[in-house]
């Protein structure tokens, strides 16, 4: 817990050494970030610079936060949801000196506690997920504006408060879009969010998924992900979607789609990954099977509306950790894993090291960026150029042992060349 004259509140700082092994498992799976470690420690760019975090404090955002720090910075954190923070993890970080603010449960009013005090120290530049963070400075701490440099966003979800405040003209200092990034998007929230998700819900059932009927809500890129995990455990999937091109990728990748009113009376498990609000309201919650077991990987707990829930419920218990029965007047349950907050980091550890190797090589590189240039550039969300995007991918494939071709001269010369047909 927080003592005088520290710089941090965690859960329990004797837990570091255990956090500290975790933090070590997961560089041995980033070889990028060590990658960034190496060329950066020496050059020091983010020397001087004061980053202000928040985001899910995990394994791998330890690394990120470290690799941050010996690139120059002074970093102060929070995380950016009240079930996701990994107590061992947070408790090494403050062990070793960083200012964290961030510990598993907190309420509301701590989360925005702890939001505050990672601005203490006026940071020049912001590291979100979700947006919590530049939305604050935005609105209570107008006179840190002019100091700052810019933010990143990390989530689908934070990129689209930005764009809105950006579009109302709201946003008064640059936001590198790091979620959009391909070698991020295309991955840490397809096969990231796919695998951790069905990790989190086998961890708060321990169900056989094979041969049940799963229903995801959305197939953007999560979804996407978490459809095709969940028909690599023999899931018969079924996918909702509320875009025609989305539904149609969905249809022509082989996954049937319907409705939410026609999949609600199906499904033995329900995901939602949509981004959205109220997509499982009470009247989907009144024709669900006895037993069905719901849960969301989208950023805000507000998917599944499990206000309309407990209004129909009769009881409830927590039957597991991260899983609480709520009965019906008719007898039916209904399960809802981690309170409906995204169940991949609740339940589960979040995305694992290796695919956020990739997302945070692109956090790093955008503060570095913002760092060098974003005194001179215009409040406004900044897509990841394409030479970062390359040169990540680059680094990872070359960690990965493998090799690809090379165009030769012939080649791109053919490429430009518009004048050969057949
Ligand atoms: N769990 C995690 O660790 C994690 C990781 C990355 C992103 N996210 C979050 O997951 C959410 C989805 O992100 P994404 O990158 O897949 O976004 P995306 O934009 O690629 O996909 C969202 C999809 O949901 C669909 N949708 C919207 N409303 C719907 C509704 N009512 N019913 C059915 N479908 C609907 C959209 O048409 C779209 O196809 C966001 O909140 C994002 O911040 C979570």
């Amino acid at each position: 817990m927080e003592s005088k004259g520290k710089t941090y509140k965690v859960k329990d700082i004797s837990l570091a050494d255990q956090g500290r092994s975790k933090i070590e498992w997961a560089e041995s799976r980033m070889p990028v970030m060590m990658k960034l470690r190496e060329l950066y420690g020496k050059t020091k760019p983010l020397k001087g610079m004061r980053i202000a975090g928040c985001l899910h404090v995990t394994k791998e955002t330890a690394v990120l936060i470290k690799t941050l720090a010996i690139a120059g910075a002074e970093v102060s954190w929070s995380g950016c949801n009240p079930l996701s923070t990994q107590d061992d993890v947070a408790a090494a970080l403050a062990a070793d000196g960083i200012s964290v603010y961030a510990w598993r449960g907190l309420s509301t009013d701590e989360f925005y506690w702890a939001i505050e005090k990672t601005l203490e120290f006026r940071p020049q530049l912001t590291l979100d997920d979700g947006s919590d963070l530049i939305f604050t400075i935005h609105s209570k701490h107008k006179d840190m504006l002019a100091e700052m440099y810019g933010g990143s966003e990390e989530t689908t979800t934070g990129i689209h408060r930005m764009d809105a405040m950006a579009k109302e003209g709201a946003l008064a200092y640059p936001v590198v879009a790091v979620n959009d990034a391909e070698t991020k998007w295309d991955f840490d929230n397809v096969y990231g969010t796919g695998q951790s998700s069905m990790d989190g819900i086998i961890r708060a059932t321990n169900i056989l998924l094979a041969g049940k009927v799963f229903v995801v809500a959305g197939y953007g890129h999560c979804g996407r992900g978490s459809a095709m995990r969940a028909r690599g455990l023999g899931a018969r999937v079924i996918v909702t979607e509320v875009d025609h091109i989305a539904a149609l990728k969905a249809t022509l990748d082989g996954f049937e789609v319907s409705t939410m009113d026609a999949a609600a009376p199906r499904g033995d498990v329900f995901l939602t990954a949509t981004g959205m609000r109220d997509v499982i309201t009470g009247r989907h919650f009144a024709q669900m099977k006895d037993g069905a077991i719901v849960a969301n990987t989208g950023h805000y707990d507000v998917e599944i509306n499990i206000g309309d829930l407990e209004k129909i419920a009769k009881s409830k218990r927590e039957i597991r950790p991260n899983n609480e029965e709520y009965r019906l007047a008719d007898g039916r349950r209904v399960y809802i894993l981690a309170q409906g907050r995204l169940v991949n980091l609740a339940a589960a550890e979040g995305h694992p090291s290796e695919v956020m190797d990739m997302s945070f090589a692109n956090q790093f590189m955008a503060m570095k960026f913002l760092a060098e240039q974003g005194k001179d550039l215009k409040p406004a969300v900044y897509r990841v150029p394409r030479e970062q995007d390359e040169e990540i991918a680059r680094l990872k494939l070359e960690t990965m042992g493998i090799k690809i071709d090379k165009l030769t001269p012939e080649q791109i010369k053919y490429k430009t060349d518009y004048s050969q047909g057949t």
